[in-house]
């Protein structure tokens, strides 16, 4: 087979009589045409082919010239293309298996450019076909190299994100809150007084004024009862009722549920959150904690109360702590204490904390008024008892400094936080 004519699309009628004439002419048959685009001049050729090998192929283009400049063309354009996609091979990038397939679709499927280019090879004339077939050569060995170390970066990844998968691993941990420090601090006052034969008492925040004040020994007109410090929540204005309803300002109110339902000898704590009708500051707040304790046998004297908060405080807050008791005022105790510790920030020594006095309250407590035992239906000439009662922000506060007591209730766990590792 040999080349007999090649002619530009544009004269193609007027030319494939001539090449027509020409196979007559040479005796020759037209064996095969091909068309061919070359987009540097943008023209479209035909090139038509003999059967046989032709000495002088002739082109027709208008005037007819030579042969030689089109393929000298025909070979810079297959050239071009290939070093084109050489450079388009070598950059080739995939990120996964599917990437990598439309690589291989792209460049050397069927349709593949590569492919295309094999299929131009065939028209090029026999001289050129040793140096083109190289560059084409080559170039599929470059695009099949590539894939190939394309496949392996995607296989490695794939093993690599395997490898991390361990399936023996425990799943990630769920996010764990913290204690409260008030729940850390009253469990804490809660195992001391457990030591000393104190059990858990509770009751309900919504009470009647009968056990918060009636049986403690609160006259009728007291002003704890007075609406500014407590919250009622049934109360007819200007009648004082033991039917009242109110949130318990106080959990002596266990005590007296306690007191009304047990037999002595009693040993109770009391925890649990009172509301005072008290506006909100960094030293007040309407609701906080109290553990309040209880002990009613026979014979229990003030001694045993000293002891028992001595104990408690040195437990506390550590074992130098000294306390002292400074005679006080409760309806239902009597007599009656109010406790402070020797300060625990400057050992007693003075400081901006304990104002320069080295001692901190902590409690209110006393001898239990034989006027409330009688009230709960204990006969006061047989037993006696003691009460006393804390606040817990109060002793958070002496162990963890908070200075603002409005953070116990915010919420903020960058607040919370700081207590992980109590
Ligand atoms: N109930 C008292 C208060 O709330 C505390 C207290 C309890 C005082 C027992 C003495 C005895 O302040």
């Amino acid at each position: 087979m040999g080349l007999l004519f090649a002619m530009r699309e544009a004269t193609g009628l007027p030319c494939w009589q001539d090449a027509k004439q020409r196979a007559k002419e040479t005796k020759n048959r037209i064996f095969l045409m091909v068309k061919q685009s070359f987009a540097v001049q943008n023209y479209n050729f035909f090139f038509i082919y003999a059967n046989k090998k032709v000495k002088k192929p002739c082109v027709c283009h208008k005037k007819v010239v030579t042969l030689q400049p089109i393929l000298k063309n025909y070979r810079y354009m297959l050239k071009d293309n290939i070093q084109t996609l050489l450079s388009q091979v070598s950059e080739m990038q995939a990120a996964n298996a599917e990437e990598l397939e439309a690589l291989r679709i792209k460049y050397l499927s069927k349709k593949g450019e590569i492919t295309a280019l094999f299929n131009e090879f065939r028209t090029v004339p026999n001289e050129e076909k040793r140096e083109l077939g190289q560059l084409l050569n080559h170039l599929r060995q470059q695009a099949e190299e590539r894939m190939n170390e394309l496949r392996e970066q995607i296989n490695d990844k794939c093993q690599a994100s395997q490898d991390q998968l361990d399936l023996t691993r425990t799943p990630d941990p769920i996010a764990l809150g913290t204690r409260h420090p008030l729940s850390l601090v009253r469990e804490e006052i809660e195992d001391i007084f457990s030591r000393i034969g104190f059990t858990i008492a509770q009751g309900p925040e919504v009470e009647d004024d009968k056990h918060v004040y009636g049986m403690l020994n609160f006259a009728p007109e007291h002003p704890a009862r007075d609406m500014q410090d407590t919250f009622f929540i049934e109360k007819e204005i200007g009648v004082q009722k033991p039917t009242d309803v109110l949130l318990r300002s106080h959990t002596s109110s266990v005590q007296t549920r306690v007191m009304t339902s047990q037999k002595p000898p009693i040993r109770v704590l009391c925890p649990g959150r009172v509301y005072r009708n008290e506006a909100i500051s960094a030293r007040a707040h309407c609701f906080f904690h109290q553990v309040e304790g209880l002990y009613i046998d026979k014979n229990v004297s003030f001694a045993d109360l000293r002891e028992a908060l001595l104990y408690f405080s040195k437990e506390m807050f550590g074992a130098d702590t000294k306390i002292r008791l400074r005679p006080s005022y409760f309806p239902f105790t009597e007599p009656s204490a109010e406790m402070d510790i020797s300060c625990n920030i400057c050992g007693g020594v003075g400081c901006s904390f304990c104002k320069g006095t080295g001692w901190v309250e902590i409690l209110g407590c006393g001898m239990v008024d034989p006027n409330v035992l009688e009230a709960c239906g204990i006969d006061s000439k047989q037993y006696s008892g003691f009460a006393f009662g804390m606040g817990v922000e109060r002793i958070t506060n002496l162990k963890y400094r908070v200075k603002d007591l409005r953070l116990f209730s915010e919420n903020d766990v960058r607040f919370l936080k700081q207590f992980e590792s109590c």
